[in-house]
């Protein structure tokens, strides 16, 4: 008995002992440890910085998972997309111009009536703040008519609460759904029909230039064309895509009526958005039309303009070289200067845009126009891809090559 109770003393006794020996050993470990961790903060930077150094190891580590395309860090997929910066509030737009830098708006405010363009932005009720409200407050009020399509309502956009569900799994039923309700509620009120994403920037006025040299009763739609799963090519879904008023009638009368759809046309929600309205309006003899310039540069862009404008930015196995129906360059030979959109744009991309191409501009390079000189739109038709550029402002000599000759009279309007 005894010795069991004695050794049952010690052995509490013992237990007592060890547990209060580790409560002081971890105590002492942690001051220590935290005492020393500061004072090496604060003496040495060096440490803290190794400390990062490790911090920014792991996170490269764990985005290397993507493949090596990239010298870049803009986004080049969805995932990358989603937490791009925006700003907390719209950022109001700076109405008064200087005196000496004046510009004259008529080219582009005849062509405001004459060429009249829907946009819908498809956005999600995530998004309504941090992206959508900020293409309102950008490019999105040079729009005819500007409608946001999302799952829910919200006055302060306004949207349109389509019955669909969220998710990149459902976005080819919401973009059927989107053109059905603009088909249904604003198919007068436009020539046009522009689809565009939350991270889209559109230059509403290039859009309008190069839709005055087409004719809206053609079945034909353009965006950024892509070569693969469509004979005919499809249009990149991010750099936004336009429709005919022909081409959106026949989607909607012929494409998703469950009566007389070609199969081509998917009734489902599933399937990249972009790729079934491709195929669906193949099947349905709407064109997919080209968009180059002149000199053969593209209007729409499926990434931001830096990953067109840099030589290298990504590397050549990038699907986005295999994926191109015409042949692209690098460097500042790529984008026509009246190119139309760009994607993956952040909301604080969307306002830097803004002031460079609306207010902020090299001084005398671009002449104040003295009288209104345009008496009817015939001027823009004649700017077609067949005929010598003809850009319908005026525009400094010495951006023009010498040997093209120069169909606009150089005292008509700049206009944004
Ligand atoms: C546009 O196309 C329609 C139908 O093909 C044709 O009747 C009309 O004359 C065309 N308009 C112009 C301006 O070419
Ligand atoms: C498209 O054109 C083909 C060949 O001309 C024709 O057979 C087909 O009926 C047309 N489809 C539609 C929906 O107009
Ligand atoms: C250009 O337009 C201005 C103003 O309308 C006119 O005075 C001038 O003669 C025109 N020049 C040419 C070369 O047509």
């Amino acid at each position: 008995m005894l010795p069991i109770s004695t050794k049952g003393i010690s052995n509490a006794h013992s237990s007592r002992f060890s547990r209060s020996f580790i409560l002081t050993l971890a105590v002492g470990m942690t001051f220590g440890f935290s005492f020393a961790y500061l004072l090496l903060s604060v003496v040495t930077w060096e440490k803290v910085d190794l400390l990062g150094g490790t911090s920014y190891l792991i996170s490269s580590q764990s985005s290397s998972s993507s493949p090596s395309y990239f010298m870049h860090d803009d986004p080049h997929s969805y995932q990358e997309a989603e937490n791009l910066i925006a700003p907390r509030f719209p950022v109001p737009g700076h109405i008064t111009e200087e005196d000496d830098h004046k510009r004259d708006f008529t080219v582009a405010d005849e062509l405001y009536k004459s060429v009249r363009v829907l946009c819908w932005v498809m956005t999600n009720p995530k998004n309504h703040e941090s992206k959508a409200r900020h293409i309102k407050a950008t490019w999105g009020k040079r729009c005819n008519k500007l409608l946001f399509m999302s799952s829910t309502n919200d006055p302060r956009l306004p949207t349109v609460k389509l019955d669909v569900e969220e998710g990149r799994d459902h976005l080819w039923a919401k973009t059927r759904s989107a053109f059905q309700y603009v088909y249904k509620n604003h198919f007068d009120e436009a020539d046009w029909f522009m689809k565009a994403d939350d991270d889209t920037y559109v230059v509403v006025e290039n859009l309008r230039y190069f839709l005055s040299t087409q004719n809206s009763s053609d079945p034909i739609y353009f965006g950024c064309k892509f070569k693969p799963y469509v004979n005919q090519g499809y249009m990149s879904g991010g750099a936004g895509y336009v429709l005919s008023k022909v081409a959106l009638e026949r989607f909607i009368d012929k494409g998703i009526d469950p009566a007389v759809h070609p199969k081509q046309c998917k009734l489902s929600d599933d399937g990249a958005e972009d790729v079934e309205m491709g195929k669906c309006l193949e099947a349905l003899n709407v064109t997919a039309g080209d968009s180059r310039d002149k000199l053969g540069r593209g209007r729409f862009f499926p990434f931001v303009p830096s990953h067109h404008l840099i030589p290298g930015h990504v590397d050549k196995n990038f699907w986005y070289w295999k994926y191109i129906y015409y042949e692209s360059e690098e460097g500042m030979n790529c984008c026509s200067d009246t190119a139309i959109s760009f994607h993956y744009i952040s909301s604080d991309t969307m306002y830097v845009i803004e002031y460079l191409l609306y207010h902020l501009r090299p001084y005398g390079l671009y002449e104040k126009a003295k009288q209104k000189t345009i008496q009817d739109s015939t001027i823009y038709k004649a700017a077609d891809l067949s005929s010598p550029i003809s850009l319908p402002f005026a525009v400094s000599s010495s951006r023009i090559p010498n040997n093209k000759p120069q169909a606009v009279n150089t005292s008509q309007a700049i206009s944004n």
